[in-house]
């Protein structure tokens, strides 16, 4: 405990911004980790190997579709059933009606995602129709929900295997059993979640990659699924953590995002008192040119140890993602967020105080039940205030059995969708005001990708994550450059390479 004491005073405010560890102890209590053992992975890989050597005597390499909803946590699940996919001797497809296996990799946080999703599982049936051996998964957060698995036992017959997050480090095993179509294989029952570590993973790209230090949730948001899908709370020991971060660089990723749901609550679950911080430090000291990014940090659990590690390690972005949700002390206690406004406000301080040209970006919900006009009001005064970077705004949706579902809800769709235009306009007007900030000046950005868009072919990001457009040999994705911002608007910059 005594690392902490030495926290650096002046940022403190009055209510404390609690160092991570304090609650170690009593939350350590609420843990029940489950490791898979590695010999359970390894033969998971035999029955890929197996499944490959079939596939090696078809005249065609069979295709693979792994369409993905969601957070970059289901981004990055999806890249692991594309790794178990290309040991099974799979190609990919983005054609449904060229693949043989599709894997709809779901997410339950909105109703809006799951419509979708639904929708497009659906319309597999054509693809079915084409393809009698078609084996059509689905899987991910929305399995999870009881009444969703039942939602497609019952209504989509074309759904071959369904399976929730908990189960995908043995998907070979699944697709095995349902690929031979005498059953139809659901795995979506309860879980507190698992840690398997050995999962292969194909990766999306060559530049950035995700990492995941945690899974699951403790804080039950009133309005989020999540927690009841993804579980509770598991840490990645730091020797995994580091150990794949090394094969990153090692292997060229220049921009690393460290992801969980609450990454600073990392290591509360793990004997040797490792924290995020701390991790932050480890991953630094790793040889090589590169980013450390993370996502998301609860400001319940946001300290100022986490900032002065942020400001102090040359490789990490000078980036937050501080998610408040609501700005009015009311919604936020029927949020259970636990915090309130003027810690939070703090939190931004301070992390300014470190780090002064720091990004900052957020979440918020916008109809949250009760919330009123002046609660609404509120919210959009905190966010003059902050004056975000970029902000994620989302119209509150019901989930099933969340408390927040039950709560009175009177305000109507159309007032919700006027505050909601209202909020995006302020926050447009204010990222539009920072971008423009950068007109003029010559910033390092990371190249990340070629784009189709006419005059400006490459994309690229500040150190803080903002987007830069770029002209430029398609041989420098991957590199840093010195870049001169000529324009700006809203989402984006423009610039020249010097
Ligand atoms: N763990 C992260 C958030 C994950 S979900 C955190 O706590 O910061 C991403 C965002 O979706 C949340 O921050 C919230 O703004 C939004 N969200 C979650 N549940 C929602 C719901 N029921 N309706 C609308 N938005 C929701
Ligand atoms: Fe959901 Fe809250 Fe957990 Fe984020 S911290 S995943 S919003 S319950
Ligand atoms: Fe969605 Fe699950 Fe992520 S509900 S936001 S995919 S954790």
């Amino acid at each position: 405990m005594l690392r902490y004491q030495k926290a650096h005073q002046n940022c403190r405010p009055a209510h404390g911004i609690l160092p991570a560890g304090n609650r170690k102890g009593l939350w350590n209590m609420a843990y029940k980790r489950t490791e898979i053992d590695e010999k359970e992975i390894a033969r998971q890989r035999d029955i890929c190997a197996r499944i490959s050597a079939e596939n090696a005597g078809l005249p065609e390499r069979p295709l693979a579709l792994v369409d993905t909803y969601g957070c970059q946590q289901n981004e990055e699940d999806s890249e692991r059933l594309r790794g178990y996919l290309a040991e099974m001797g799979f190609g990919f497809t983005r054609d449904e009606n060229a693949a043989e296996v599709v894997v709809v990799n779901t997410c339950a946080i909105r109703e809006h995602a799951e419509m979708r999703v639904l929708g497009n599982v659906g319309a597999l049936v054509h693809a079915k129709k084409r393809n009698p051996r078609l084996v059509v998964a689905v899987c991910g957060c929305m399995v999870q929900q009881p009444h969703m698995a039942e939602k497609l036992k019952k209504s989509f017959r074309v759904v071959d295997l369904a399976f929730g997050p908990h189960q995908l480090w043995r998907f070979p095993e699944l697709y095995d059993r349902a690929r031979a179509h005498r059953e139809r294989v659901f795995q979506c029952g309860p879980s507190e979640g698992v840690v398997a570590e050995g999962v292969p993973a194909a990766r999306d790209g060559k530049v950035k990659a995700w990492l995941s230090v945690m899974y699951g949730c403790n804080n039950f948001c009133t309005y989020c699924v999540v927690p009841s899908v993804r579980g509770r709370e598991r840490s990645r020991k730091p020797e995994d953590v580091v150990a794949e971060a090394r094969e990153l660089v090692a292997a060229g990723y220049k921009d690393i995002t460290l992801l969980g749901q609450n990454v600073n609550s990392y290591g509360r679950d793990l004997p040797d008192g490792v924290d995020f911080a701390g991790l932050i430090r480890q991953i630094n000291a790793i040889p090589g040119d590169f980013l450390i990014r993370f996502m998301t940090s609860h400001p319940r659990d946001a300290t100022e140890t986490l900032f002065k590690t942020m400001a102090e390690c040359e490789k990490c972005a000078k980036q937050l993602h501080l998610p408040v949700q609501s700005g009015s002390d009311r919604v936020l206690r029927a949020m259970n967020r636990h915090y309130d406004r003027a810690k939070y406000m703090e939190l931004i301080a301070c992390a300014r105080r470190y780090m002064p040209d720091l990004v900052v970006t957020t979440d918020i919900i916008v109809g949250f039940p009760g919330e009123t006009e002046a609660d609404f009001e509120e919210t959009i005064r905190l966010v003059e205030q902050v004056r975000y970077d970029a902000m994620f705004t989302f119209i509150y949706s019901p989930r099933v059995g969340t408390p927040a579902a039950a709560m009175p809800d009177p305000v109507t769709r159309e007032e919700k969708q006027s505050w909601f235009d209202k909020l995006v306009e302020t926050a447009n007007a204010i990222s539009a005001e920072k971008h423009r900030a950068y007109e003029g000046k010559t910033l390092r950005v990371l190249v990340d990708g070629e784009t189709e868009r006419g005059e400006y072919n490459l994309s690229a990001r500040t150190n803080g994550g903002r987007l830069v457009h770029l002209r430029g040999d398609t041989g420098l994705v991957g590199s840093f450059v010195s870049a001169r911002i000529v324009s700006s608007g809203t989402w984006a910059l423009y610039g020249e390479i010097i």
